[in-house]
């Protein structure tokens, strides 16, 4: 199996690729949970730290302006990679999850009202499905589920007959986590404007894994984490249409997003600002930009192809053991990157630590969807998901290693 030259080189980037566990080479392919961090990044924060290191906006000397400088081209950068015309529209958060509570509670306390809807998938992680629970459980609003199709996709004929005239919301998410389903992001968003209902995009597995393009897919919020992306954690982004940001209340009170501050009241600065209260992450930031800018030299296309080639060879070898379930679309074109199976009669868990004993990383469980999961009728699945600096040996080694799981719990 062919692995592409120039991400084969990717591995040299990552300093933590050099480790063993139990002996073994360590074979890193629980990228969806998180990814691994290149040099270039690690070497972007520790440099803010040695250089630059200062709070932003908050003062005019030297320091504090080298820090903002870094502060808001890392927000460039992060709309720039996401195709947004303005880096105005994009908030910074400690993560998906927190992105997603943004804009459940600061535009949903201003725009949801009792008897209203909310439209998710069974697909969806659990962060795009508490926050929506909690605002729900307040203003007496429905969550309705769009069904997946018993090989985990999305049929758009059904989205037409859930958008009644009470939907507020479609939250859905760009990449399942767990099926590797890739969702038409454009095609579902017109049907949704065409009803007047505005969409948010969960793109926390897509980010790494394809070009995102906020424009040309025209969604009204989208977010990701920067660890997923080869960046830091602690950091994330919002997009959210200007027009969306202007009906927005505050998510938190605080420094940093007040325009003035009376005994009783205060108003506010203008976004992104506004939902920015506290001194932010900068060094997360810097981190973040040295990320995206990592995967531009490769190419997200070129990763994309990558991890698909990665997510070609895992099924074929799957589909040749009857022991082995596989989850998700049977269509290369509609999934990417994520390859979740179960290993008949033995727990995922049992699974994953044994894999754990020749060095190799894959998760274990439910992975933050407990709907997903009952849907699927199991409690757990075993899932490998790719980045850059993986390879087909990695694959093959997996594979060989479920023979001792298959010794141990069945023989
Ligand atoms: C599809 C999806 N959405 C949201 C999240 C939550 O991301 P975070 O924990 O970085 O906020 C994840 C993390 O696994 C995810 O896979």
């Amino acid at each position: 199996m062919h692995n592409h030259p120039l991400i084969s080189k990717a591995r040299d980037d990552f300093p933590i690729l050099k480790r063993e566990i139990n002996g073994c080479p360590l074979a890193y392919l629980d990228n969806a949970a998180t990814t691994q961090k290149p040099k270039s990044v690690i070497d972007a924060i520790v440099s803010f730290y040695e250089n630059h290191n200062c709070n932003v906006s908050r003062g005019v000397y030297t320091l504090a302006e080298e820090a903002t400088e870094i502060y808001e081209a890392g927000r460039e950068a992060a709309a720039n990679f996401i195709g947004a015309d303005d880096s105005g529209s994009i908030i910074f958060t400690r993560g998906t999850t927190e992105s997603i509570n943004l804009v459940a509670s600061a535009w949903g306390r201003k725009n949801f009202k009792a008897g209203d809807r909310i439209i998710l998938t069974e697909m969806e992680h659990h962060s795009n499905i508490v926050p929506w629970q909690l605002i729900a459980q307040t203003s007496s609003i429905e969550l309705v589920y769009w069904p997946i199709s018993p090989e985990g996709r999305l049929d758009l004929s059904e989205l037409e007959e859930l958008l009644t005239d009470s939907v507020k919301l479609l939250a859905f998410t760009a990449v399942s986590n767990v099926l590797g389903s890739i969702n038409p992001v454009g095609e579902i968003t017109k049907i949704a404007h065409s009803r007047g209902v505005p969409v948010l995009v969960d793109a926390a597995q897509a980010v790494s894994r394809m070009p995102i393009d906020v424009a040309g897919w025209n969604c009204d919020f989208l977010a990701f984490s920067g660890h997923k992306v080869y960046g830091p954690t602690g950091i994330g982004v919002l997009y959210a249409k200007k027009e969306r940001l202007e009906g927005m209340a505050p998510f938190q009170g605080g420094g940093g997003m007040i325009r003035q501050v009376e005994r009783q009241s205060s108003t506010w600065a203008e976004a992104p600002q506004k939902f920015e209260a506290g001194t932010p992450p900068v060094a997360e930031v810097a981190g973040l930009k040295a990320a995206l800018e990592y995967i531009e030299q490769y190419g997200i296309q070129e990763i994309q192809r990558h991890e698909q080639e990665l997510t070609v060879h895992s099924l074929k070898i799957l589909s040749e053991f009857p022991d082995l379930e596989i989850y998700g679309p049977k269509d290369i074109h509609n999934r990417t990157g994520v390859v979740s199976f179960n290993l008949n009669n033995i727990h995922a868990h049992d699974v994953a630590q044994v894999l754990d004993e020749r060095g190799i990383a894959v998760r274990a469980g439910h992975h933050c969807t407990q709907v997903l999961h009952e849907r699927l009728g199991v409690p757990a699945t075993v899932r490998m998901s790719f980045g850059l600096y993986n390879d087909t040996s990695e694959i093959d080694s997996l594979f060989k290693a479920l023979d001792r799981a298959r010794e141990i719990f069945l023989y």
